[in-house]
């Protein structure tokens, strides 16, 4: 049964929603990158084609990091030069370095994200550098692939909490966000990696920017509080989500990092709430439930779960 045939009412103070929500699907990447199975580059390429034709317009696709530390995405330019770009369809990918930029250009990609640490351990186990070194690499990647005429979007890792360091401060994310956004990221998605926050904390953070409208959020779910966390950023004018379909994911340098907010939960809330996605769910299930038998497992999205059951 869908959202629509309950007859749910139409939600109290929706008139401070977003009327659509750009989702930015990261299964492909943070899923996979976290799985122990490789996953052959032909289910990659399938799985993305199936990601599009359920109506995602952006696919986060892959990582050029360095093979040795996530070998679950080690055939990245193998998976780009097979893939067939779907109309109206971008496939931004991971980039720490120049060397990774170097990989990405020859691959021909037109959008990229570095990733930064807001921590000093997590900078130290994610990236091998300091939270001041991490910006040394970062600045001459992000000039040159300005340069080059792509897109370059910002995430900070371990917005609210950090396994090694316990809750994170406000002012520390908020600066390494800053220097990324002056650096000429077009956009930030703020990572709550390890899934801790609470929906008072997520405003708290968001208040400290400027901006919003250059904010994403990337919500995981270790503690089930994703969507809840969601809907307190949409309300403070956040109109990009990331999820990864089926709830995939994680990341393997924090090992608390479960899934991702799954892009059927996020999809089957703002459907109820009447915010345009652009997502057909149904197909999007279909996806996910095809994938988790290619990885052997259920996929532990509620709402894969329900429809698919
Ligand atoms: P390093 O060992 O310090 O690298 O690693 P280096 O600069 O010292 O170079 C050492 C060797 O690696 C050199 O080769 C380089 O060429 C090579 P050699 O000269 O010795 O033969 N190398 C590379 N090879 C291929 N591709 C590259 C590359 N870079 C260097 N890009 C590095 C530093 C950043 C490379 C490493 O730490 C790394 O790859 N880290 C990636 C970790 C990762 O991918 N984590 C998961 C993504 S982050 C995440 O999931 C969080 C997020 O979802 C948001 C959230 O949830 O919060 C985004
Ligand atoms: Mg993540």
């Amino acid at each position: 049964m869908g959202a629509r045939e309950v007859g749910l009412p139409d939600v109290v103070g929706s008139g401070s929603l977003p009327s659509r929500v750009t989702i930015w699907e990261v299964g492909a990447r943070d899923g996979l990158q976290n799985e122990s199975v490789v996953v052959p580059v032909s289910v990659k390429l399938e799985f993305l084609a199936r990601l599009a034709a359920s109506g995602l317009s952006v696919l986060e696709a892959t990582s050029f990091v360095h093979p040795k530390w996530v070998p679950q995405l080690a055939d990245a330019a193998e998976l780009l030069a097979g893939l067939e770009p779907a109309p109206g369809v971008v496939y931004p990918v991971l980039v720490p370095n120049e060397r990774g930029l170097d990989r990405a250009l020859e691959a021909g990609v037109s959008h990229i994200a570095i990733f930064a640490s807001a921590t000093e351990t997590f900078a130290s186990r994610n990236l091998n550098r300091t939270l001041d070194s991490q910006f040394e690499m970062f600045e001459p990647t992000v000039s040159r692939a300005l340069a080059a005429g792509l897109e370059v979007r910002g995430y900070v890792s371990m917005c609210f909490g950090d396994p090694w360091e316990g809750p994170v401060a406000r002012s520390q994310v908020v600066e390494v966000g800053e220097r990324l956004l002056e650096m000429g990221c077009s956009q930030l998605s703020l990572g709550d990696t390890i899934g801790v926050a609470t929906p008072g904390q997520v405003e708290a953070l968001l208040a400290g920017f400027s901006d919003v409208s250059s904010l994403a959020v990337h919500f995981h779910d270790t503690y089930g509080q994703a969507l809840s966390n969601t809907l307190a950023a949409l309300r403070c004018g956040v109109t990009t989500v990331d999820s990864s379909a089926g709830g995939l994911g994680g990341c393997p340098y924090a090992e608390s990092a479960t899934g991702n907010l799954a892009t059927e939960d996020l999809v089957w809330m703002l459907d109820g709430l009447g915010v345009e996605t652009g997502v057909d769910l149904d197909r999007l299930v279909e996806t996910s439930v095809w994938m988790a038998e290619k990885l052997g497992r259920p996929s532990p999205s509620r709402v894969v779960r329900a429809l698919a059951g």
